[in-house]
């Protein structure tokens, strides 16, 4: 019987989707595992099911001759090396369409809680600072009759675009086939989300000079991939007074999190939550594990990464 290997507890027991007797070792730790760990895990499986933090590339596929299928627990694939992949005829798989509308509230969650200063008003009750209602207190930016820029509008994309019209905003956006150039993009954008892949034409696409040309006081919301973002040179731009604020669930060196953006009130910061609900991780991990069962079944899988 074929051996899978799955990286991570999952919110779903995955012998209900592959089988009572199929022969599954799970990862007993809740976190990654180490490269060793890694390598002696899937020596011999056919199956892997792995999530972001797993770097899959030819020195773990080589040590995993019998591999068939891999199967990522995210629509994002950047933690596999597909050429390698290919190379070695294995199957790569996604999570794709199960997380967008998850991801696409809480990238909403972030803008408001930017533009609205929600955290500091939550942090200023608690700390025992509302002793009276001021006409000054917590200003922060009304989102109607402003300009939402989606960077990348793919799936999730537009579903983050859909929601705009609910808030009175005007959307841009670019995508791989349509949209407008990347600088008409910053020029306009008084709220830019991100929700590109990440590959190399996208790493650092907001650098210096990105957001040197942004709107004074906009603000920028990254749920997609964190080294889209040049870290430092964000924080540049906060110091600077270029931007009014950031929402960030992705960083550029995760989970490490650039010190000088953990000590700013105009900064956001979530651990990595955009599909984090129970619906879309069921739905992910269940589409994980087809995934397997169809390649290990001799079948096209139904989510190959394209
Ligand atoms: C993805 O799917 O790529 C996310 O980052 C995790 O949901």
């Amino acid at each position: 019987m074929a051996r899978v290997f799955v990286t991570r507890r999952l919110p779903l027991e995955p012998r209900d989707v592959l089988g009572a007797d199929a022969d599954v070792v799970v990862f007993p730790e809740d976190r990654p595992p180490t490269r060793d760990e890694l390598f002696r895990g899937a020596a011999d499986a056919e199956g892997l099911v792995c999530l972001l933090s797993e770097r899959v590339d030819g020195t773990l596929l080589d040590r995993c001759p019998a591999l068939r299928v891999v199967a990522n627990v995210a629509v994002g694939h950047d933690n596999i090396d597909l050429d390698a992949v290919r190379a070695r005829g294995i199957v790569a798989t996604n999570t794709p369409d199960v997380l967008t509308e998850a991801t696409a509230e809480l990238t909403w969650a972030l803008i408001l809680a930017v533009a609205r200063r929600v955290i500091e008003g939550d942090a200023y009750v608690r700390g025992g600072r509302f002793t009276h209602w001021s006409p000054t207190l917590l200003l922060g930016t009304e989102l109607s009759g402003r300009t939402l820029g989606i960077f990348g509008r793919g799936r999730i994309g537009d579903a983050v675009a859909r929601r705009a019209a609910a808030f009175g905003m005007d959307v841009v956006h670019t995508s791989r086939s349509s949209g407008v150039p990347f600088e008409y993009l910053l020029d306009r954008a008084d709220v830019l989300s991100i929700h590109a892949p990440l590959n190399e034409e996208t790493r650092h696409a907001f650098d210096d000079a990105a957001f040197a040309r942004m709107r004074r006081g906009a603000i920028l919301v990254n749920t997609a991939r964190g080294p889209i973002v040049d870290e430092a040179a964000l924080v540049r731009a906060l110091e600077a007074g270029r931007l009014g604020g950031a929402g960030l669930d992705v960083y550029e060196d995760e989970p490490r999190v650039h010190p000088d953006l953990l000590a700013r009130d105009d900064v956001v910061l979530l651990p990595h939550v955009g599909s984090a609900t129970t619906r879309a991780r069921r739905a992910m991990a269940r589409l994980a594990l087809e995934n397997v069962a169809a390649v290990l079944a001799g079948r096209p899988p139904k989510t190959p990464v394209p």
